[in-house]
């Protein structure tokens, strides 16, 4: 454990690989930004893909049995969730699943219940296929950002109200829905008869010692009007190598999601599968380590930030610190950080100008160095 931890602390120059965090700011600027880290991926992943790669030959391939029987494996041992092999649909990546989704399952006009700020794909996959965004607010509670319930069942209740997205663990917050929280989002589900499309790319990333329950897995009901969408690829960090899955217990609700992304939607890389059977099988110690790495960069930041104007609510899960700057009165906070070396994302990106979004999954060297970058800023 302790050399893979060490292995965490290795600044990688990514300068040369055309890496989309990296290549959006000068070269004075630590990019913060989108939802990657600066982190090998773990040597399974590595040898797996250079053992394909020395195969050669890179033709048209279908889903390897192994990735489904993996998938299956990893979500019974994590989550106490088991899905049939019939229920999976494999995606070149998660969010054009949103967008299918939006579209499979609701009209031109019709509501979809978003709750919010969230990862800014949620939002726009409703308003680009001409719905109505219904945005329901995220609130502090003991700590933590939770959806404002009353204002979820009267946005539920619009009578044009079809879809519910989610995000959990949500992006950016952090927060870690329990049971009963997403018992009460199934219960207004059931009542005004929506398909909830529950986004868990985030799953396996949990800081604290808290249980991730996939949505689908609450009863027969929510498996029945719920998509599941999730990825190896936050995790382990192979974004690149794009590969997620959806999982839709629901055959009738599969065939209509499936039909909508026919001939759009390209199969998954053959690297994306070899990638994901490698961390799904071989990755856990990395995962382990490298959860233990990102709570421990957690806590140095809200240490650190406790001192200084900054609020930043404690972050169950992700590795993106959703920092509330208003209390510095910045004309654009974005731009008063760029200024000082730090790229992070805007907070309006999420739906709230207030807040920045910063990404903690690098070495701890680099998450001090600007941390002091924002300390003499604000100084
Ligand atoms: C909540 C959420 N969903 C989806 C994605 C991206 O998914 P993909 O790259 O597989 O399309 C991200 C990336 O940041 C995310 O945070």
């Amino acid at each position: 454990m302790d050399t893979l931890l060490a292995s965490f602390d290795m600044v990688i120059d990514r300068s040369g690989m055309s890496s989309d965090k990296w290549s959006k700011y000068p070269e004075n600027i630590i990019p913060m930004w989108i939802a990657d880290m600066d982190f090998d991926a773990p040597d399974c992943i590595k040898e797996a893909l250079s053992q394909r790669i020395n195969e050669g030959v890179f033709g048209y391939t279908h889903t390897p049995k192994a990735l489904v029987s993996a998938i299956q494996n990893h979500l019974t041992s994590h989550y106490g969730w088991s899905i049939s092999s019939a229920s999976l649909s494999h995606l070149p990546g998660l969010v054009c699943a949103l967008y299918i989704s939006v579209r499979a399952f609701s009209n031109e006009g019709d509501s979809v219940v978003v709750p919010g700020p969230v990862y800014f794909h949620l939002t726009k996959a409703p308003i680009l296929a001409q719905r109505e965004l219904t945005s329901v607010d995220m609130v502090e509670e003991n700590g933590r950002w939770v959806p404002d319930m009353a204002a979820f069942e009267q946005a539920c209740a619009k009578p044009n109200s079809k879809m519910i997205l989610l995000c959990n663990p949500h992006n950016p917050g952090g927060t870690v829905y329990t049971k009963d929280e997403l018992l009460s989002i199934h219960a207004l589900a059931e009542k005004y008869d929506l398909i909830v499309v529950s986004d868990e790319i985030h799953c396996d990333l949990i800081l604290d010692d808290l249980p991730h329950v996939p949505f689908a897995s609450l009863n027969a009901d929510a498996a029945n009007r719920s998509i599941t969408l999730m990825a190896p690829s936050k995790t382990f960090n192979v974004a690149g190598l794009g590969y997620a899955f959806a999982v839709i217990e629901n055959a009738k609700v599969r065939q209509r999601f499936n039909n909508e992304k026919a001939g759009l939607v390209p199969s998954p890389n053959m690297l994306g599968y070899t990638a994901a059977i490698a961390a799904y099988e071989g990755g856990q110690e990395w995962h382990q380590a490298m959860l233990k790495y990102l709570a421990t960069n957690r806590d140095l930041l809200a240490d650190r930030l406790a001192a200084t104007p900054i609020k930043m609510l404690h972050i169950e899960a992700t590795y993106l610190a959703w920092l509330d700057v208003s209390a510095l009165k910045l004309e654009n906070p974005h731009k008063f950080f760029l200024d000082a070396g730090v790229g992070m994302s805007c907070g309006s990106e999420f739906g709230n100008p207030d807040f920045l979004r910063l990404n903690f999954g690098c070495p701890k060297v680099t998450l001090e160095e600007v941390i002091s970058r924002m300390e003499k800023a604000i100084q």
